[in-house]
């Protein structure tokens, strides 16, 4: 693999990549079955390299690496602040080849370069900040009834499976090794099918951070077979996932059978409101920012956008007027804003919608098509005139594809914002407190912003009400998902 850049560029050279591993116990290995499966350039449908492709026995294996770490390898004795140290240290690791893991998640995602480096940034703040963690998780002295001293343990939940999508193939494998790291959990995480090179690359990082063998396992391979070989092990102790909802409701029943701990972080159709009253010109950059960044492929995006009625002519004119400006084209070319979708799958599902959306009578105001003729591009698309039982209106379309609502009031506003089985985040642009804060209350939504978008930090609590999910990430919150709490009481005198 190459190193990338030393002198950092603003736009990187395409990476040349080496065929891809699994990380067992510490070891990089191909797969028992020795098939392999195909990393494919979202920019251009052409293949980077050939991956090994885990399946049931590779699960087992790695299972069983994470369970010996758990239970008798050093892991289990270290002390905590020693588990914070190796957290700091593969962060200084990540921060030190943040250029070459950019150029290679932008090549392998889509995502632009520009959104790969800020990604990057993410996963070094994550990672250190729940270093930070690892020595400051205690439990409590309770004044039980009776002459006896109690007290509660937080103790690691056990061999956690973990198993993330293709959007932010690097940020949700910090998201979810930190704090499982941090509580002394030992991991085995499966990769997204689609992105399958730079968790491996920082499983490097993590053999050389020193990480004792078997407490990071990684994994390619299908979510139906290597996914849900996973989920189903007696060994594993808890899911955390983030993906789909369909996946999650499979992921959950599969679960039922051995009780497992689940947490989800699942999709949403993300309510995004604009009063009258609102800064115009930021009010349009933040709508524009909350559908496009990353082409949509975001569980936050702001895809049902409700104007305010008074205003709401001039402002779908002006998002139009940006959209049609938006630069698309290859991801590792410093001025592009736009890469491709991150797969066939995922163009073919966003192109139906659009067809759909035009058959249930949505105004089609610009964009709509694919972009070029090779690669995954599709245009920033706005459909005008969305009613609130549209397809458009209700279902994740996870494209760049936003449905423009009008609405009068807020009473009204908050209550179409609601009619929807997701929560995970919305968003209000306004002058006025009351509205604001009104609406902050009211909303059913894991995530509120006021007068911005898509601020997401390692620090505070992320995720969804409803069926955008279960349990919380990041910020303190994602510590409870990860520990089991024990009551010891002890007889006194
Ligand atoms: P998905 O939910 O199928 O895949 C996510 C992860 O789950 C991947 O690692 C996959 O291999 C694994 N998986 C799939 N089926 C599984 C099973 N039966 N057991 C265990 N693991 C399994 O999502 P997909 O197909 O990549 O995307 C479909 C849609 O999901 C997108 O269009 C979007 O609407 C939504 N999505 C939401 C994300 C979010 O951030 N909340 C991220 C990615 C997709
Ligand atoms: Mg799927």
């Amino acid at each position: 693999m190459s190193r990338a850049t030393t002198d950092k560029p603003r736009t990187v050279k395409h990476p040349t990549v080496k065929d891809q591993p699994l990380f067992i116990d510490g070891r990089f290995v191909d797969s028992v079955s020795g098939k392999t499966f195909p990393a494919i350039n979202p920019a251009t449908g052409g293949t980077i390299c050939q991956v090994a492709e885990a399946d049931k026995a590779d699960v087992d294996l790695a299972v069983k690496a994470a369970r010996k770490a758990l239970e008798t390898g050093p892991w289990s004795k270290m002390d905590a602040a020693d588990r914070g140290r190796l957290l700091f240290k593969l962060a200084d690791l990540v921060e030190k080849d943040a250029e070459e893991l950019a150029a290679l998640e932008s090549l392998n995602s889509g995502k632009t370069i520009t959104d790969a480096r800020g990604d990057l940034q993410g996963v070094v703040n994550t990672l250190r900040y729940y270093g930070g963690w690892a020595d400051k998780i205690e439990g409590r002295t309770v004044p039980v009834r009776g002459s006896f001293l109690s007290y509660t343990l937080r103790q690691p939940v056990g061999v956690v499976g973990q198993i993330i999508p293709w959007n932010f193939p690097l940020l949700m494998l910090a998201w979810k090794w930190g704090p499982a790291l941090a509580c002394g959990n030992t991991v085995v995480m499966k990769l997204a099918e689609q992105t399958p090179i730079t968790g491996m690359r920082v499983a490097e990082l993590a053999l050389e951070a020193g990480f004792p063998n078997g407490v990071l396992n990684v994994l390619n391979g299908y979510g139906e077979t290597a996914g849900a070989a996973l989920v189903v092990h007696p060994g594993v102790d808890k899911i955390a996932f983030t993906g789909h909802v369909e996946t999650a409701k499979i992921i959950q029943k599969a679960a039922a059978d051995t009780l497992k701990r689940v947490t989800f972080e699942l999709g949403g159709k993300s309510p995004n409101v604009i009063f009258a009253d609102a800064d115009m010109e930021q009010a349009v950059a933040g709508a524009f920012h909350a559908i496009y960044f990353h082409g949509g492929q975001c569980c936050t995006a702001g895809s049902r956008l409700f104007v305010e009625e008074k205003i709401h002519k001039e402002f779908v004119g002006r998002l139009a007027e940006k959209a049609k400006k938006r630069k698309l084209g290859d991801p590792l070319d410093a001025s592009t804003e736009q890469g491709p979708q991150v797969s066939q799958e995922q163009l073919d599902k966003i192109l139906g919608y659009v067809d759909l959306g035009q058959k249930q009578g949505a105004n089609l105001l610009t964009g709509g098509a694919r972009f070029g003729e090779k690669g995954f591009f599709v245009e920033p698309t706005i459909f005008d005139g969305v009613k609130d039982d549209m397809a458009i209106a209700k279902d994740e379309i996870f494209g760049p594809v936003v449905s423009v609502l009008s609405f009068k009031g807020i009473e009204e506003v908050i209550q179409r914002a609601n009619s929807t089985s997701y929560g995970l985040a919305a968003a209000i642009w306004t002058k006025d407190i009351d509205k604001a804060h009104l609406f902050a209350r009211q909303v059913k939504a894991g995530t509120v912003w006021v007068n911005c978008y898509h601020i997401v930090d390692t620090t505070t609590p992320f995720g969804g009400f409803k069926m955008s999910g279960q349990g919380r990430e990041n910020g303190e919150a994602a510590l409870e998902h990860y520990t089991e709490v024990k009551t010891v009481t002890v007889k006194l005198g």
